[in-house]
């Protein structure tokens, strides 16, 4: 039998861990699948995501800077990815019907309770950002029922539109948004969903967001402490974390999606730290 052909698509795409993540995954659960990595032109990620389909692929993901394109191109999309306002994972269904699904929101879900025991029910958890990382994740952190969840942004108003979008999705929980400048207590978890980082910075937030108890986490990842790890460490915090755990988790969930087997993500992420 020949392999199943997989792929993620992107631009840049070179540096994606995402072939090496779904060959280990392949290789620990037997199945029979091929993952590559393709760069799509700028102005032409439609026709990349036909012509894969075209010649047979069963299962995209999407990457930088085209998760929005995936959700619009689309026929149908999963209601987690219709939330999400963006797709990272791409199939044919049984009409073959281009489905649009989001994964990441699961993805850093699992990662903080399942693999790092963080407990999201009933804490007070404070999200900077508000691009399209942040409205991903939302959905699924609300739905595990946190007392209250602020989003902070530089620009308010994407704070507060987010806010408006997921009231629905809060149920009890306490959904406010907020300037960088207004959170001035302890929080149980500070999640860094802006993307401040890729130009060195930090987001201007009070250090007295970071009491001893608290735990932070980084959707960034990378092989040293993450500039925002590294400044919440210094302001005290009780552990810090990086998005290396989340990257293989919603990786898992896609896997899980296309083939319907479930890799177990423990060894994967150990071997990716040693990469
Ligand atoms: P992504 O897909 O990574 O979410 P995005 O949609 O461009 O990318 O969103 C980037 C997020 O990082 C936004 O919340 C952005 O703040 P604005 O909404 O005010 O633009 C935030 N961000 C980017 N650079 C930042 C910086 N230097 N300091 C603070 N926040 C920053």
């Amino acid at each position: 039998m020949t392999n199943q052909l997989y792929a993620v698509v992107g631009n840049p795409i070179s540096h994606s861990k995402s072939p090496r993540i779904h060959s280990l995954f392949a290789r620990q659960t037997g199945e029979q699948l091929e993952y590559t990595a393709i760069q799509a032109p700028l102005d032409d990620f439609s026709g990349t995501v036909r012509h894969f389909f075209e010649r047979g692929g069963k299962g995209l993901n999407v990457t930088v800077p085209f998760k929005e394109q995936a959700w619009t191109l689309a026929d149908h999309r999963t209601p987690r990815a219709e939330k999400a306002g963006a797709a990272n994972t791409l199939y044919l269904d049984k009409d073959q019907d281009l489905v649009a699904d989001n994964t990441d929101g699961v993805g850093i879900v699992r990662d903080l309770q399942n693999n790092h025991g963080i407990v999201l029910k009933g804490a007070r958890i404070l999200v900077l950002g508000s691009g399209g990382a942040v409205r991903g994740v939302l959905g699924p952190i609300l739905a595990e029922q946190p007392a209250a969840l602020t989003i902070a942004n530089r620009t308010v108003t994407k704070a507060e539109a987010l806010v408006r979008l997921f009231a629905q999705d809060a149920g009890a929980a306490m959904l406010a948004a907020c300037g960088f400048d207004q959170p001035d207590q302890p929080f149980d978890l500070v999640i860094n969903g802006t993307s401040a980082s890729l130009q060195g910075d930090l987001p201007p937030v009070s250090a007295n967001v970071i009491g001893p108890d608290t735990v932070v986490y980084d959707m960034m990842y990378s092989l040293q402490t993450t500039t925002f790890n590294q400044w919440a460490l210094d302001m005290g915090a009780r552990r810090v974390y990086d998005g290396l755990g989340m990257l293989v988790e919603q990786a898992a969930e896609s896997f899980y999606v296309w083939r319907k087997v479930r890799p177990e993500t423990t060894p994967v992420i150990e071997e990716l730290r040693t990469d």
